[in-house]
This record gives C-alpha cells, sequence and structure tokens, in this order.
C-alpha cells in the first residue's frame, strides 16, 4: 500500500512527520537509490528500498505505552546531568521508544511512549486538538476573571495560547485545586499560563490524553496499551468534570 514518504519515515520511529520533512529537503532520503527532496511523494514501503542516512528503514512493530511518571524523572532519553530518565521504568521493554510530548521533572502522570512518530504527530500538533488534561494545584485562589482570561487565551512570551477549559475543584484558604485542559504542548505551559495570572503551581499531574485517561496506574508503573486505548485518546468524551463547579 502507498503512502506518503514522510508518513512511512515517522512510523519507523526515526522521527516525528514534521522531522521527517526537513529531512527529505535536505537530501538525507533515498528511495530506490534516488535522492527524493520534493514532499508529499507516496511510497509503497514493502515494495521499494527507502534509506535515511545511507541506513534501510524497516518498520518495526508498534508498541505504545502508558507511564505514570513520577515526580523527580526527566523525560529525555538521556540526561546530562545524570537524573533518573523514565525510560529506566521500562523494565522488560527492549524496543527503542519515545515518550509523546514531555513532562516536566517535577509534574507526575501520564505518559505515554512509543516508537510511532506518525501517533506521536497526531497527538502533539495542535491542529489535531488532543485534549490534554491536568490537576494542577495552585497557589491561593483563581477569580473568575483570571480563570475566564486563562480560557480564553494569554499572552505566553508574546504568542496567545489556545482556548483552554478550567474546572475549579477544591477550594482552601490559599490554595486552589483546578483541573486545567489545554491541546498545545509548549515548555512548562501550565506552570507559566497559572504564574502569569499571579498564581504559581504547587503541584502538578496529567490525568489525560484526549479520552485516555491514567486511572489507577501507580506511580512509576506503566501498562501496554491495546488498539481500544489508541482510539480513546482521539475521542472526545471527556467526563473528567462531572458534578464539579463550571466557571
Ligand atoms: N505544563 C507544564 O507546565 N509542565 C508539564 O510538565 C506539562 C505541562
Amino acid at each position: 500500500m502507498k503512502e506518503r514518504l514522510q508518513k512511512v519515515l515517522a512510523r519507523a520511529g526515526i522521527c516525528s512527520r514534521r522531522k521527517a520533512e526537513e529531512h527529505i529537503q535536505s537530501g538525507r532520503v533515498f528511495v530506490d537509490g534516488q535522492k527524493v527532496t520534493e514532499q508529499g511523494l507516496k511510497v509503497d514501503p514493502e515494495r521499494q528500498t527507502i534509506t535515511f542516512d545511507g541506513r534501510e528503514i524497516v518498520s518495526e512493530k508498534k508498541i505504545y505505552l502508558l507511564l505514570n511518571k513520577p515526580k523527580g524523572y526527566v523525560t529525555t532519553l538521556n540526561d546530562p546531568q545524570n537524573r533518573p530518565i523514565v525510560s529506566s521504568l521500562l523494565k522488560g521493554i527492549s524496543d527503542r521508544v519515545f515518550p509523546v510530548g514531555r513532562l516536566d521533572i517535577d509534574t507526575e502522570g501520564a505518559l505515554l511512549l512509543t516508537n510511532d512518530g506518525d501517533l506521536s504527530f497526531r497527538i502533539l500538533h495542535p491542529s489535531f486538538e488532543v485534549k490534554k488534561t491536568y490537576q494542577a494545584s495552585i497557589k491561593g485562589r483563581l477569580s473568575t476573571e483570571n480563570a475566564i482570561a486563562l480560557e480564553q487565551g494569554i499572552l505566553l512570551e508574546g504568542k496567545k495560547t489556545w482556548p483552554a477549559k478550567i474546572r475549579i475543584l477544591k477550594e482552601k484558604k490559599n490554595e486552589t485545586l483546578v483541573q486545567i485542559i489545554i491541546h498545545e504542548g509548549r515548555k512548562r505551559q501550565v506552570r507559566k499560563m497559572f504564574a502569569a495570572v499571579g498564581h504559581p503551581v504547587l503541584s502538578l499531574q496529567r490525568l489525560a490524553y484526549g479520552g485516555l485517561q491514567l486511572g489507577p496506574l501507580p506511580s512509576g508503573s506503566f501498562r501496554i496499551l491495546e488498539k481500544n486505548d489508541i482510539d480513546k485518546i482521539f475521542s472526545d468524551k471527556n467526563l473528567l468534570y462531572k458534578n464539579k463547579k463550571h466557571i
């Protein structure tokens, strides 16, 4: 079956689809011995020989894991400062997988890992609108005006954030437990959004990618995902906020 070249590269776990386009443009990809620099060429990976930097692409079996990342772990594949890395938690998994998006060292919760670059692209690119749900404990009490500002989008480093959803789950004297749903993945975005309206984040947990929820997975554990789990990522049924105060 013919597929776009960048999709084949991404599916082979080489890189994301966007990066694949750059690699094609810079002449690092050959099909049947011919350099390809045009985008969108359709190829048949079963019948054609595709190479990247001289090495043949062989489609690996796709694997999808959901890890409950503990605090204190970095989501990079190696760390110059020698801090614990999430892949060290994947006991028994020999496939080379990479995290779908990042979580800060001090953030815990749902982290997908896969060798499927194409799926990773679809989850991370804002145009696919996969919602990432977080639960944040923030300093102070969030006013309705600030919650609305966060929902409508605020300027972060000169760029407006895409619309978000905010629910207040619990209010204490000087602390609020909030759920926030965003479909972007800028660096430290949730922390920066709350800090921008004067509420530093005290703790942060990711609860779901789309309709795929972390559930009762213990911290530091992972499970292998099935096809129906992947389908949930793109399903929009988000029942997380039932019966909670809605701003
Ligand atoms: N937003 C953050 O601020 N940190 C994360 O780890 C994820 C989203």
